[in-house]
C-alpha cells in the first residue's frame, strides 16, 4: 500500500526547492524549521501538525527537522536535518524515520542529523550574504540561528559575511498560490469526505440535540474516513448564534423552526476543505427563511459564475454585494439605490466579511494576496479559493422586519480556477432549498 507520506512524488518536492532556489538571490542560505511542539498542558502536547511552508517543500512530517538550501555563485545545495533514530525515545514516541531511511527517501544533496545543524550552519554562512529566515517568528530556533549569523559575521577569513535577513516565507507562499494536479486530488478527497459528513448532517433528524452532538458528528465522520482532523474548529451555530461569525462554542439546543449554520471541512493528508451549508433544523426553511437563503445562494451563484483567469478576488466582492444589497433592498432592510448603498457601505452591517480566501495546505492558506509592487493578484489557473457570502440579520436588529430577525445563512464552496474559467471542487454537496430539504427526507 501507498505509504501516506508518498501520496505526493518526491520529484514534486525536489522541483519546488528548485524552484525555491532560482528565488533565492546569490550567495544566500535559507533555512527553514519544522513546527514546533506546543503545549497544551504541563507535559502534554497538542497533536502534532507539521509547518505549512516546511511541509510543501519536503513532505516531511516529522517534527526536530530543518531545511537548508543554499545558493552560492555558481551552485545550490539542499541539506535536510533529521533527528536520530532513538529505540528508547521511539518506544515512547513512535517510529522516526532517522538519517540512512531518510537518505533514502529525499532527493535532497545530504541528510544530517539535526544534533549536527549548528555546526554545519556555521560553515554554510560564511561567505553568503544573506539569510532567509521566518522573521516574524519568536521560535527559539530562529532567534538561535540570528545568533549564529552575528557569531559568523566575527570571522577574520571569510571574504564577506551575512548582513541582509529576508523573509523565507515569501518565496513558498508565493508558490502556494498555483496548486498543481496532486495537489488538486487531496483537496477533492478532503471535499469527498466534508461532503458525506454535510450529507449527514442534512438527513439527521436533529430537533433537541446539542450543537456540539453535530459537532462531534462531523469530526467522527471526518477520523473515520481517514482526514487528519477538521482543517478548522467545526462552527454550529443555530438560530441567532449564527450572527456571530466565528461562533464555536457550539452548545445550544437545536430548535424546530431554526436554521443551523454549519462550517465544517476536514483536512486530509495536510490539505483542507472549507464548507459551510445552513439547513433547517426540522428539514423544512420557512418562507422567510428560504427568502433570505435563495438570496445568499443567488449572491453565491453570480460570484461563482464570474471566476476566471483575470479576475480580481475584490470584483468578486463587489458582485457579492451587489447582489446581496439587492436583497437587502428587497427585504426592506435598506432603502435607495443599490449603486448608492454599496458605496456607502451600508451593506456591511449585513454582510462584513470577505468573499473568501485562497485555500490549500491551510484553510485560509497563506498566499499573497498583493504583488511585489502593491498590485491586487488576479486570479489565475491553479488557484483555489472559497467563495462564501453571507447575510446575519441579528435578532436585536430594529433595521431588520420582524420576520427575518435572528436568521443567518452563509454558503461556502471550494473553487478551482481553471484555464477556461473555473472548477466548482465541492458542486457535489447538496445546496439549493430543494437538494437540503429531499435529503432530510430521505
Ligand atoms: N471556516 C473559516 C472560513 O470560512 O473562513
Ligand atoms: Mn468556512
Ligand atoms: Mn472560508
Amino acid at each position: 500500500m501507498q505509504r501516506r507520506d508518498e501520496m505526493i512524488d518526491e520529484k514534486v518536492y525536489k522541483s519546488r526547492r528548485e524552484t525555491f532556489l532560482k528565488e533565492m538571490k546569490k550567495n544566500s542560505a535559507a533555512v527553514l524549521f519544522s513546527a514546533p511542539q506546543k503545549v497544551r498542558s504541563n507535559d502534554t502536547e497538542y497533536p502534532y501538525r507539521q509547518d505549512s511552508d516546511f511541509y510543501y517543500l519536503t513532505g516531511f512530517k516529522e517534527d526536530n527537522s530543518a531545511l537548508v538550501l543554499v545558493k552560492g555563485k555558481k551552485s545550490t545545495k539542499e541539506l535536510l536535518f533529521v533527528q536520530k533514530k532513538d529505540k528508547t525515545l521511539e518506544l515512547w514516541t513512535g517510529k522516526r524515520l532517522g538519517e540512512e531511511e531518510a537518505k533514502k527517501r529525499f532527493l535532497v544533496d545530504k541528510v544530517h542529523i539535526i544534533d549536527l545543524l549548528d555546526e554545519k550552519l556555521k560553515k554554510l554562512l560564511l561567505n553568503k550574504k544573506r539569510v532567509y529566515l521566518d522573521m516574524f517568528c519568536e521560535d527559539k530556533r530562529v532567534l538561535h540561528v540570528k545568533e549564529l549569523v552575528k557569531e559568523v559575521s566575527k570571522s577574520r577569513t571569510a571574504k564577506y559575511t551575512p548582513k541582509e535577513f529576508l523573509h523565507v516565507r515569501d518565496i513558498s507562499q508565493a508558490m502556494r498560490l498555483i496548486k498543481t494536479p496532486a495537489e488538486i486530488e487531496l483537496i477533492k478527497k478532503a471535499l469527498s469526505i466534508t461532503k458525506e459528513a454535510h450529507h449527514k448532517a442534512m438527513k439527521m433528524k436533529k430537533n433537541a440535540l446539542r450543537e456540539y452532538e453535530l459537532q462531534a458528528m462531523f469530526e467522527y465522520e471526518f477520523k473515520r474516513n481517514g482526514a487528519y482532523s477538521d482543517a478548522y474548529t467545526t462552527i454550529v451555530a443555530s438560530g441567532n448564534s449564527g450572527n456571530t461569525l466565528h461562533y464555536i462554542e457550539n452548545s445550544e439546543v437545536l430548535k424546530r423552526g431554526e436554521l443551523i449554520l454549519i462550517d465544517a471541512g476536514c483536512e486530509y493528508e495536510m490539505y483542507a476543505s472549507d464548507i459551510t451549508r445552513t439547513i433547517p433544523v426540522g428539514g423544512k426553511f420557512t418562507k422567510a427563511q428560504k427568502e433570505v437563503y435563495e438570496a445568499v445562494l443567488q449572491a453565491q451563484l453570480r460570484v461563482i459564475d464570474a471566476i476566471k483567469p483575470g479576475v480580481k478576488k475584490s470584483e468578486l466582492q463587489e458582485t457579492a454585494r451587489e447582489s446581496l444589497c439587492e436583497a437587502l433592498v428587497k427585504f426592506g432592510i435598506l432603502k435607495g439605490s443599490v449603486k448608492d448603498l454599496v458605496k456607502e457601505g451600508k451593506d456591511k452591517t449585513y454582510f462584513p466579511h470577505g468573499i473568501g480566501h485562497w485555500m490549500g495546505i491551510d484553510v485560509h492558506d497563506q498566499c499573497p494576496y498583493k504583488d511585489k509592487n502593491g498590485k491586487e493578484i488576479a486570479l489565475a489557473e491553479g488557484m483555489v479559493l472559497t467563495i462564501e457570502p453571507g447575510l446575519y440579520l441579528r435578532e436585536d436588529d430594529k433595521s431588520v422586519p420582524k420576520k427575518y430577525r435572528g436568521i443567518a445563512v452563509r454558503i461556502e464552496d471550494n473553487i478551482l480556477v481553471t484555464k477556461e474559467g473555473h472548477e466548482n471542487l465541492s458542486r457535489d454537496i447538496a445546496k439549493t432549498v430543494e437538494e437540503v430539504e429531499s435529503l432530510y427526507d430521505s
